[in-house]
C-alpha cells in the first residue's frame, strides 16, 4: 500500500526552514517562517505564560479529558478578545482547535459538510496553506485580486470588481488584520464597502486572523472582523493565539461561528464538535487553559498585553530602520512601503532570481516570493539586508 503513495509538493515556508537550518553560514539570516524573534535572535516564552504556567502546574488536579469543544471558559475569553462585543453570545458557536491553522482546517469542514456547492475565494496572494488546505479537501477554489505589485498597497478597486463576482452562498476568506503575505492591508474606512459588497452577493466571510496585536493594536486590529460579525447574517472566523501568546508548539486556536439565530447557532455547535470528533476528538487544552488564565486575570493580562505591546512597536520601529537603510542604500523610497504594512511580513516586490542571490551569496533566507518576516531582523542584521538588496537589484 505504502509503494503506492505519490509525494507530495513540500511547503514552501517549511522547506525554507531546513535550508536555512542546514547552512554552515554563521553570518546566516532567517527571514522566512513567521516567527517571533527578540533582538537577541531568540524566541521567548512571555512572561505571562510562565506565570500561568507556574500556577497552573500548582493548581491543576487532573488531566481528564475536558470536552470535544474545548474548554467554555477559552471560547469565552477569545470571543471576547477577537470578538468584543460587536455580536451577541447567543449567535456565536465556538470550538477550540489545534492551533490557527486546526481553526481553518476545522471551518473548510464545515463548509463541505454543509455541501452548498461553495467556491472558496481567496485573496491573491494568500498564505500558502490556505489554497493546499482546500485542495486536499477537495473544495472548489478561485481568487480575487488583492496586491498591486507596482506599489505594494492593496489593489482596492480590483478586490471590489472581482468580490462583485461572488455567487450567493460563494465563501470569501479574508484576513483580519496584517496580511499574510503582503503586509498591505485595508484601510479601515474601506472596511464597510467590502462588507456592504458580501451582503449585496450573498457572499459568506470566513476570517483569518493569526496576528491580532501584532498590527496597528489588540482591538485596532480585530476592528475588520468585528465590524464583519456585526454586518453579516452569518460568518466563520478563524483565530490563533501562536503568535500574539507566543505559543506557537502548544497548537492553541478558536473556530467561531456566527450565524443569525440561535437554532442555527445550536446546529453550527454541534457539527464543529462533531468535527473535532472525526478529527482529533478532543483538542489541546495546555495552551488553551494558559491563555484563559491570562485573560481572566487582570495582572497577567495586563504583563501580556505590555509585553505584546513592546513587541508591536519593536516591528514597527525594525520597519522603519529597514525603510530608511533601504532609502540610503538605493537612493530612492522604492521601499517606502514597509513603513506602511503592518504584522510580522512584508512582500519586498523583488524578483525571484534576487531572492536566490540573497541566499546564495548572502545567506539572506526569505520566502520566495520575496515575503520577509520583519522580526527576524535586529539593529544588527538590518544593515547587512539593506546593502545586499541594493547589490542585487
Ligand atoms: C508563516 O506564514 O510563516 C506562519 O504562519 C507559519 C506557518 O505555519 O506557515
Amino acid at each position: 500500500m505504502l509503494t503506492k503513495l505519490i509525494a507530495q509538493s513540500e511547503d514552501k515556508i517549511l522547506a525554507l526552514m531546513a535550508l536555512y537550518r542546514n547552512d554552515p553560514r554563521d553570518t546566516k539570516i532567517d527571514l522566512g517562517v513567521g516567527v517571533y524573534k527578540d533582538a537577541s535572535g531568540v524566541t521567548p516564552i512571555m512572561r505571562a505564560i510562565k506565570d500561568a504556567e507556574l500556577r497552573l502546574w500548582q493548581e491543576q488536579q487532573t488531566k481528564t479529558y475536558v470536552g470535544l469543544a474545548g474548554d467554555p471558559a477559552f471560547s469565552h475569553a477569545m470571543k471576547s478578545l477577537v470578538l468584543g462585543d460587536a455580536v451577541k453570545a447567543d449567535r456565536v458557536a465556538a470550538v477550540a482547535t489545534p492551533g490557527g491553522t486546526g481553526a481553518i482546517r476545522q471551518g473548510l469542514e464545515l463548509i463541505a459538510l454543509a455541501d452548498t456547492g461553495a467556491t472558496i475565494w481567496l485573496s491573491d496572494p494568500t498564505w500558502a496553506n490556505h489554497p493546499s488546505i482546500i485542495d486536499h479537501l477537495g473544495l472548489p477554489r478561485t481568487h480575487y485580486r488583492y496586491f498591486d505589485p507596482e506599489t505594494c498597497t492593496v489593489n482596492f478597486d480590483g478586490m471590489m470588481s472581482d468580490l462583485a463576482q461572488v455567487k450567493a452562498g460563494d465563501v470569501v476568506l479574508l484576513h483580519g488584520c496584517c496580511h499574510n503575505p503582503t503586509g498591505a492591508n485595508l484601510k479601515p474606512i474601506e472596511f464597510q464597502a467590502v462588507i456592504d459588497l458580501l451582503n449585496k452577493t450573498g457572499a459568506i466571510p470566513f476570517v483569518d486572523i493569526a496576528y491580532q496585536g501584532f498590527g496597528d493594536g489588540l482591538s485596532e486590529d480585530a476592528a475588520f472582523t468585528r465590524a464583519i460579525v456585526a454586518g453579516c447574517p452569518e460568518a466563520l472566523v478563524a483565530a490563533s493565539c501562536s503568535k500574539n501568546f507566543g505559543i506557537y508548539r502548544e497548537r492553541t486556536g478558536v473556530l467561531f461561528a456566527v450565524s443569525d439565530n440561535q437554532p442555527t447557532r445550536d446546529l453550527a455547535q454541534a457539527n464543529m464538535a462533531y468535527l473535532n470528533r472525526q478529527n482529533f476528538s478532543f483538542p489541546p487544552d495546555h495552551g488553551a487553559r494558559l491563555v484563559t488564565m491570562i485573560l481572566e486575570d487582570e495582572n497577567l493580562r495586563s504583563d501580556w498585553q505590555t509585553e505584546l505591546e513592546e513587541i508591536r512597536t519593536g516591528m514597527l520601529s525594525l520597519r522603519v530602520q529597514l525603510t530608511e537603510a533601504l532609502q540610503s542604500e538605493c537612493g530612492s523610497n522604492r521601499f517606502g512601503f514597509l513603513a506602511e504594512h503592518r504584522g510580522m511580513f512584508s512582500r519586498l516586490g523583488i524578483s525571484p532570481d534576487a531572492v536566490q542571490t540573497l541566499r546564495q551569496d548572502h545567506g539572506i533566507y526569505m520566502v520566495g516570493d520575496s515575503r520577509i518576516n520583519i522580526a527576524g531582523l535586529n539593529a544588527k542584521t538590518i544593515p547587512v539586508l539593506a546593502s545586499a538588496i541594493a547589490k542585487v537589484l
